[in-house]
């Protein structure tokens, strides 16, 4: 295997009595994307800074390319950084502004003209080195903004939110542009965000971060299917939550009564004990509807439900329904078939699902405890 180019050992970083990085590891193979997600306050700002040497790690190591950094300035090394609010100069033209590293470095002006040009060529922005910043559109200025980094041929480009500025269709146009600008340069990119749908569309791997810490590493798909905690169920994707106890375990499937006294059956994920608080993971996808119990697949256990509300939204909408002995509200996917456009709210319904596709936990704090 080739040296990764990014690899953190047990790095910590603590404020005051706060740790905002919590003795993490982990490494980004090249020429991959990475992406860090987790909620406002996890640490991730904390954690690119020190990559890019803003801050020094209390402890722990950073090794970029092979090279340990702990006495390396920022400009010395091969890592670049976009920034949420993209401070372009609005005083140089698009072409100055993504010249701007190369001339110091001391690039010679021809030579700084020339990269210049071909870079934003490559963004799609060929011919817009005259222009001045502020007769680009945000998603454009985001492409200056990481042109700029990129014609530096930094071995890592950071981008902490870099899309957070932009209005929500430009967030989705740009995500695509971002993926495709990576796998055509080949740029390892070390992304934060704590929007989980960039997280999965763009990445190779995700690094789920809570608290300080990596809650689980791996790709999109293994966070999506098979989450390693209850916050990754919770945080990745949409998920019915059902919390309560355990009552019993039988070949990996746990029958649990949820607090509001709905029994279900959900497979274990981790040290489940009998008699012990769970929580259960039911993704909209993983249930079926019927208006006839004989509708649903066989040999499921089922349930009943009336329609509370309909979330129309194409081919992602769904249906909320209220199980009818405990009135627990659960979200199903509608299928794309159209077969129940026609729902109406109130209406009675069949539901259920596999337990092997649903997942139980031993409740959080009980499992920290
Ligand atoms: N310079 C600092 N001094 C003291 N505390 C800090 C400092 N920088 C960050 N923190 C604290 O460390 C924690 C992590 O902050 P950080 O900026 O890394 O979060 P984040 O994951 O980037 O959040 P967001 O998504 O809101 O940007 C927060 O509780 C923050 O208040
Ligand atoms: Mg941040």
């Amino acid at each position: 295997m080739s040296t990764p180019d990014l690899e953190a050992r047990t790095v910590v970083k603590r404020f005051g009595a706060h740790t905002a990085v919590d003795a993490l590891s982990f490494s980004v193979a090249r020429g991959s994307f990475f992406s860090i997600l987790g909620p406002s306050g996890c640490g991730k700002t904390t954690l690119l800074r020190m990559i890019a040497g803003f801050i020094a790690p209390d402890e722990g190591d950073i090794i970029i390319g092979g090279n340990s950094m702990a006495d390396v300035a920022p400009n010395r090394r091969p890592v670049n950084m976009v920034f949420q609010q993209l401070a372009l100069f609005p005083m140089m033209n698009v072409g100055e502004n993504v010249a701007f590293g190369l001339a110091r470095r001391g690039v010679a002006r021809a030579e700084r003209a020339k990269k210049s040009a071909a870079m934003l060529e490559r963004v799609g922005l060929g011919g817009a080195a005259h222009k001045a910043v502020d007769e680009l559109s945000g998603g454009q200025r985001q492409r200056v903004a990481i042109a700029r980094s990129l014609v530096l041929e930094p071995t890592l480009l950071l981008l902490d939110e870099p899309l957070g500025a932009l209005d929500l269709k430009l967030r989705e146009h740009m995500k695509i542009e971002l993926k495709q600008l990576q796998a055509a340069f080949g740029t390892t990119f070390v992304y934060i965000t704590h929007d989980q749908s960039e997280a999965l569309v763009l990445s190779d791997h995700v690094g789920v971060m809570n608290k300080g810490r990596f809650e689980q590493l791996g790709t999109p798909q293994e966070l999506y299917y098979s989450p390693a905690t209850p916050f990754v169920a919770g945080f990745v994707g949409s998920n019915n939550k059902i919390c309560g106890r355990a009552r019993t375990i039988d070949g990996g499937i746990v029958e649990l009564e949820s607090t509001e006294g709905w029994t279900i059956r959900a497979a274990a994920q981790g040290a489940v004990q009998a008699g012990s608080p769970v929580e259960a993971f039911v993704r909209p996808e993983v249930a079926s509807l019927g208006r006839a119990a004989s509708e649903l697949p066989a040999g499921q256990p089922g349930y009943t439900a009336t329609v509370e509300s309909l979330l129309f939204d194409g081919a992602n909408s769904a249906v909320l329904v209220r199980e009818s002995k405990s009135r627990f509200e659960f979200r199903i996917a509608l299928p794309q078939t159209g077969r129940f456009a026609d729902l109406r709210v109130g209406e009675a319904l069949h539901f259920g699902f596999d337990p092997a596709r649903a997942a139980c936990f031993p409740t959080a704090d009980a499992a920290r405890a």
